[in-house]
């Protein structure tokens, strides 16, 4: 497929890598996320217009640390380095880093001298540090381009080799004058041309999906969410309908939603299959309890419910997988060995199960990019922005047994306290919100009865990646009139609770 021209943005472990790429990429050039020792030949192959050195929790001081291979220095394409990135550089070049007598972090002042990096910028900026090493010591033939507040180099660079540093982050919001400082390393330093466009993205992936399955057939399960939407609709564009989308409806779906999603595709004019599993689900839970049983099992039958409806249709050679860029640089290069904190299952085993091939069109694409095309595409609004929602549904916010009679009380509760905050403005300020139904009963009166019933918690949470989140603070109002409905309303729960936890030391979900 072509390419607008690249840059590749190396992966020192910084929390804000992904960011960078996203960010040049919103500039209309388009990136890619290499790991900090990938091989310089792989990296040269992308004949990329320049070289971002990322942030890192590293120290540079220390033996094992993330290094920089010097034939990166000798290959003339232009480099900045960004904080851990800045003391990589300095070290490779011959310069000194050491301990600082305090850590700068969080907002600072910086002054910048002349710069092609700092074109178009005042001669101070508030940027944001976080850092705790210091350069003591400028490679030699380095200009300090840019000082903090207690004196430090800020910033460094050797102009004639194309070699830029900077202490601070300008891919972060903090930073003022952080988008200039990128585009100017991307347009005056790299000379890059903006043509990374997404409208002719979706025109030459088109093409390549059609050249890939040739005559060919593909199965894909559609969600309801917008990444399976969005990878549905542009392969339903290249190979019309030998696209055999399968919606499941596996019981464990919120209020009215198989419908309202059905609905959606039909307009869209996606050849879409309904399963109602919900059943076969419901029995294979019965009396389980414990989280990773319980995903396990739907799991297991969502991949023997999918595979029969596949053979029903008619078989196929492809299955499309609605699988994004952040998902490939995770299990390329991130969280080895990293603990299992949850099963994450959709479509996982599917693949091998079946001896397909698999597609996945939008595997070079952030989420953001993604809601683009779908937009382009035509996906309403109501599935753009539509919150994530888990793979196994209800099961994990229905905590204890799951029977159909707590799940309809779920239900009823998850429907109000979602109506609110769409009625209030706030659904797409929230990165999720939901209720979850405990297995708990406590005491309460109505109209001078006696209640003995469950209780309903309450979770909204921003976030940007779903990473990390911390607790939404939702308007008391609505909190009050949310809770009050759902006592009134839905028999089966006397009390509502909030969810004030970030994540850590919880996680989003509650199972
Ligand atoms: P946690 O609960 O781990 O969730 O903080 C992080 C994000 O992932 C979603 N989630 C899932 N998504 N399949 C999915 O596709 C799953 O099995 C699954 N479990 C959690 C969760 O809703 C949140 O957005």
């Amino acid at each position: 497929m072509k390419k607008s021209d690249t840059i590749i943005v190396l992966d020192y472990g910084s929390q804000y890598t992904q960011l960078i790429a996203r960010r040049v990429r919103e500039m209309k050039v388009y990136s890619e996320i290499l790991p900090w020792d990938a091989d310089v030949a792989t990296l040269l192959a992308a004949s990329p217009r320049g070289v971002i050195l990322s942030g890192g929790p590293s120290s540079v001081r220390d033996e094992e640390a993330p290094s920089m291979d010097p034939r990166l220095l000798e290959s003339g394409i232009p480099i900045l380095g960004i904080c851990y990135g800045m003391q990589v550089l300095a070290q490779r070049l011959g310069g000194r880093v050491e301990k600082g007598c305090r850590a700068e972090y969080g907002r600072t002042r910086v002054s910048l001298r002349k710069s092609p990096l700092f074109e178009g910028l005042p001669g101070e900026l508030t940027v944001w540090m976080s850092h705790w090493d210091q350069v003591a010591e400028l490679p030699a033939d380095a200009a300090i381009i840019a000082q903090s507040e207690s004196g430090i180099p800020a910033g460094f660079a050797l102009p004639e080799r194309g070699i830029y540093a900077i202490q601070f982050h300008p891919e972060v919001a903090h930073t003022v004058g952080g988008q200039e400082i990128l585009s100017n390393f991307l347009f005056r330093v790299c000379r890059c041309e903006p043509t990374w466009d997404l409208g002719e993205w979706v025109t030459s992936m088109t093409e390549e999906i059609r050249r890939k399955v040739g005559n060919g057939r593909v199965v894909c399960g559609l969600s309801g969410g917008v990444d399976s939407s969005v990878a549905a609709l542009l392969t339903s564009r290249a190979i019309g309908d030998r696209l055999e989308c399968i919606f499941v409806d596996n019981g464990l779906l919120r209020r009215n939603e198989a419908a309202e999603v059905l609905e959606a595709y039909k307009t869209l004019g996606l050849k879409v299959h309904f399963v109602d599993a919900s059943a076969r689900f419901l029995d294979a839970l019965a009396g389980v309890v414990e989280p990773e049983r319980k995903r396990k099992i739907i799991g297991e039958v969502f991949v023997r419910v999918f595979e029969e409806k596949a053979e029903d249709v008619g078989g196929a050679e492809w299955l499309l997988q609605g699988t994004l860029y952040p998902d490939v640089i995770e299990s390329g290069h991130k969280g080895k060995g990293a603990a299992v904190i949850k099963t994450h299952h959709n479509v996982g085993g599917l693949p091998e199960v079946m001896r397909l091939a698999v597609l996945e069109p939008l595997r070079d694409l952030f989420k953001d990019e993604v809601r683009k095309i779908g937009a382009l595409l035509g996906l309403p609004e109501r599935i753009l922005e539509r919150h994530p929602f888990p793979g196994p549904g209800l099961a994990v916010r229905c905590l204890g047994e799951i029977t159909p009679e707590r799940l309809d009380v779920l239900r009823g509760a998850d429907a109000i306290f979602l109506e609110a905050i769409r009625n209030a403005g706030l659904y797409r300020k929230i990165w999720q919100a939901f209720c979850v139904l405990l297995p708990v009963r406590s005491v309460g009166v109505m109209g001078d009865v006696r209640t003995y019933a469950e209780v309903a918690v309450l979770r909204a949470v921003e976030a940007q990646d779903g990473m990390t989140a911390d607790w939404y603070r939702l308007p008391e109002d609505l909190v009050d009139a949310v809770s009050r409905r759902i006592c009134n309303e839905i028999p089966g729960i006397n009390r509502v609770v909030m969810d004030v936890t970030g994540k850590p030391p919880a996680t989003i979900e509650w199972e």
